[in-house]
């Protein structure tokens, strides 16, 4: 692999969601039976409500894709209001024509994390890839639960989730106290993210001005993990000004 991040930098938020929406328009347009990889989180909200407005507008179909989620809290099922089925249910797949089995978020709840985490590989395979990876990037350059020192060819599996991470969870945007939040996670490996065909990171805000300095300027190395998107040939960061900030000029 052979490549160097590309970064579009944007005046604010809502631009960055207006751009990662209409890149993923153009991408399910150009194909029509995509694979999508999804992100969960509060930065990419503002891309799914675009999305929704467009298929409301009747701009996109998403009836003929498939989509894979990053990761899921081990512990939670589906109808658990912080879970990560809940929120795509919620924040997009409930807005848009996509058909609902085509949908894939690991299963918090299963009784067998490795068979479920192997079973979601295999579907991703199945499937023919991923074409475009939807992400987000932790405070601590996370990439899904991928926690610094996660492994360049780490694959789908179950993951402790550090203090960090668990604070800024707990932050009241999504679980009320850090008490609430699950200690571990089924989460996609850097390994498997690697193999999408196209990368689009999303960040916004001074907090995660560090994270995207490191990841894009840093060296490769697992203490950041999204550092290890830098050999990706096709890796995009959309950031807004803030979390451009410390980029190198
Ligand atoms: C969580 C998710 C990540 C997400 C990150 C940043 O830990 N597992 O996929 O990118 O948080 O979230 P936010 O966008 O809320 O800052």
């Amino acid at each position: 692999m052979a490549g160097a991040v590309k970064v579009k930098v944007c005046k604010e938020a809502k631009e960055v969601a207006e751009q990662a929406a209409q890149m993923i328009a153009k991408a399910i347009k150009a194909n029509p039976r995509m694979v999508l990889g999804l992100a969960t989180g509060s930065t990419p909200e503002g891309t799914y409500a675009e999305l929704a407005k467009m298929h409301k507008a009747k701009e996109v179909s998403f009836a003929g894709i498939t989509t894979f989620n990053l990761d899921e809290y081990w512990g939670l099922d589906g109808d658990h209001d912080q879970s990560y089925r809940y929120f795509m249910n919620t924040r997009l797949f409930e807005k848009v024509d996509v058909r609902p089995w085509n949908t894939n978020v690991l299963n918090g709840a299963a009784t067998n994390p490795m068979l479920e985490c192997q079973a979601f590989e295999t579907k991703i395979l199945a499937s023919g890839g991923v074409d475009l990876w939807l992400l987000g990037i932790g405070g601590n350059g996370h990439i899904a639960f991928n926690e610094p020192g996660s492994s360049v060819d780490s694959r789908t599996r179950l993951v402790s989730l550090t203090q960090s991470t668990i604070d800024a969870n707990s932050d009241g945007r999504f679980f009320k106290k850090a008490s609430d939040v699950p200690r571990c996670a089924l989460s996609t490996g850097i390994g498997t993210i690697r193999e999408a065909r196209s990368i689009v990171l999303l960040a916004t805000g001074e907090k995660k001005a560090q994270a995207v300095a490191d990841a894009v300027n840093g060296a490769f190395s697992p203490d950041c993990p999204a550092s290890l998107l830098q050999d990706h040939p096709a890796c995009t960061f959309v950031v807004d000004e803030a979390a451009a900030s410390l980029l190198k000029k």
